[in-house]
């Protein structure tokens, strides 16, 4: 079986790719564990310097798998995908992403804690938790007021509707849009230049940009955790997962 988490590295520079294309890079445990376990390698090795997430070449992911969310719900602080958001908030290296095709629910929400987000032309943003009967994670419900202002954070959180990369770019979450093709070069490019600036600068000027809201971020991460978990127990949320499985509702 080909690998489902695809590590790679350019010099300075690890990429950790999604990579379950026939099902549009779902997310489940066991590549929350290989998520968790290779950013945690690339923070440890002081020879990387940039790490930049990304899909496949038309996909970067549709989210958590949402038939894990049925079968074997994340337990608690400890599951796969609980350490995998520790691994993220904690990082001391820029993140960079890119996000092509698809990018649903933590498709989204990861960008957020993102330094540099390349959008390709043909990215499709959602944040579709209402809709299944949960509450946003990944501190989204404290990131995305933060960048996108309340109302509009309200709306898409709320609406969950899919939106293109203008509307990601205006909610302050994308920094660049270019054509679909050329993602994945100009990813791997910001982070090679990031990894050419002087390591201890850039370190503690990422540490300084995320300090003042960095106990919030983990307060509000457990907190949604706690809800979600508890929501994804319910009669909405179990309907919602399985209408969808069953091909029974609308894709975003
Ligand atoms: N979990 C599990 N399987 C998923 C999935 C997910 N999050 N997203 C897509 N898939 C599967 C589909 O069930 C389908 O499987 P099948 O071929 O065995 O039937 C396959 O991936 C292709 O998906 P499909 O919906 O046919 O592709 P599409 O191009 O028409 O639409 C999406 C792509 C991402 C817009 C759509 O699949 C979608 O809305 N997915 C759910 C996203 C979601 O709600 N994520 C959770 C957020 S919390």
């Amino acid at each position: 079986m080909a690998m489902e988490i695809v590590v790679t590295r350019r010099d300075a520079v690890v990429g950790i790719g999604f990579n379950r294309p026939q099902k549009k890079n779902a997310l489940t445990w066991e590549m929350y564990e290989e998520l968790d376990r290779s950013l945690r390698a690339a923070e440890a090795d002081d020879s990387v310097r940039a790490i930049v997430f990304h899909g496949t070449a038309d996909t970067f992911t549709a989210g958590n798998d949402l038939e894990d969310f049925l079968t074997r719900p994340p337990q608690g602080e400890d599951s796969p995908v609980f350490r995998f958001l520790r691994a993220v908030t904690g990082a001391a290296k820029p993140l960079v992403a890119v996000a092509t095709g698809p990018a649903v629910g933590i498709g989204t929400t990861l960008l957020l804690h993102c330094e540099i987000v390349i959008a390709g032309d043909n990215a499709r943003f959602a944040l579709p938790f209402v809709q299944l009967g949960l509450v946003p994670e990944f501190a989204s419900s404290y990131l995305l007021p933060l960048v996108a202002g309340y109302q509009r954070a309200a709306s898409l959180l709320l609406r969950g509707e899919a939106f293109g990369p203008q509307e990601a770019r205006e909610a302050g979450f994308v920094t660049r849009i270019v054509p679909a093709a050329e993602a994945m070069e100009t990813g791997w490019e910001e982070a090679r230049r990031l990894a050419a600036m002087p390591v201890e600068s850039v370190r503690l000027t990422k540490a300084l940009l995320k300090r003042a809201h960095a106990a919030a971020i983990e307060a509000q991460l457990s907190v949604e955790g706690g809800h979600f978990r508890a929501l994804l127990a319910q009669p909405a949320a179990r309907a919602a997962l399985a209408a969808f499985l069953e091909k029974r509702k609308p894709r975003v």
